[in-house]
């Protein structure tokens, strides 16, 4: 699951005792909580008795400077069952967890200036957000890196040898969106370029370049968007390279509930108990 923003919900809690499923690992895929230190302590209260995954989204630095609240995450993690990472990969039984915020490439509709300048001037990303030591305001450029940085780990690690499957977890979208853009597109639309990336590449089978060949995660979980999404991206143009496709799946509750509607929260189809096998 993610998006959960408990900071914006009033009247859910995590399904507990005979109500909560059966898993081996629960992941989250960012935008807990502002300040990702309090969503590791928020886990540990909840989730006694099984490993976490967690990836930082956007909300998790809001308030705080970016690299401060994770160094305070990992402090507050080290050492218990819960992971929070960024840029790192956790190995739970044979399947390799890995695991970062990525961010956006402000790439989706060929014009990267002006995506920047759209999300900078309407995000509250680029507002709330601190870096360098609490220096400097956190810009469209910070994203840019951090997406780059994010894209060159998660090569990497698709192009080494596993023993077996692979799961990406990231915060931003690694897709497309699926929307129907006006010509040209309008500043509305435009946003979209700092919640989604399309990496379809990185869903496609690629010969050993000296690095290994690139074998596709199995499975890539997704949040930001708060609209659900599950299908099957990419694709083998060569069988014998094997793991050809990754199945894509978010699973956001979003903003609310809003009491007293109960339930009433962003995302209608959310489910609080999914379980995904692998
Ligand atoms: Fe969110
Ligand atoms: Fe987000």
């Amino acid at each position: 699951m993610s998006d959960l923003h408990v900071e914006l919900t009033r009247g859910w809690e995590l399904p507990s005792g005979d109500a909560r499923p059966e898993f081996d690992v629960m992941i989250v895929a960012g935008d807990l909580t502002p300040r990702m230190e309090r969503g590791v302590k928020w886990l540990l209260d909840r989730v006694p008795d099984r490993p976490v995954v967690y990836c930082m989204g956007n909300h998790e630095a809001y308030g705080e400077d970016i690299d401060r609240t994770l160094a305070k995450a990992r402090a507050a993690a080290a050492g218990t069952h819960v992971h929070a990472l960024e840029n790192e990969t956790v190995r739970i039984g044979n399947v390799t967890f890995v695991v970062c915020a990525l961010w956006t490439d402000f790439a989706l509709f060929g014009d990267q200036r002006r995506e920047m300048a759209v999300a900078a001037d309407r995000l509250n990303d680029f507002k709330k957000i601190r870096t360098g030591r609490y220096v400097e305001r956190f810009r469209p450029a910070h994203a840019l890196a951090r997406h780059r940085a994010s894209r060159a780990f998660l090569e990497a690690e698709l192009r080494k040898d596993r023993p077996g499957p692979l799961v990406i977890v990231t915060h931003h979208a690694c897709r497309r969106p699926e929307l129907r853009l006006s010509d040209p597109p309008k500043p509305d639309e435009l946003l979209s370029a700092a919640y989604y990336s399309d990496l379809s590449a990185l869903m496609t089978p690629a010969p050993d370049d000296g690095r290994g060949a690139l074998r596709p995660a199995d499975l890539w979980i997704h949040g930001h968007t708060h609209s659900s999404f599950d299908a099957v991206i990419g694709g083998a143009t060569d069988a014998t390279i094997g793991g050809a496709r990754t199945r894509v799946l978010c699973n956001p509750k979003g903003y609310g509930p809003w009491p007293p509607r109960e339930r009433s929260w962003e995302n209608p189809i959310f489910n609080e108990k999914l379980i995904i096998e692998i």
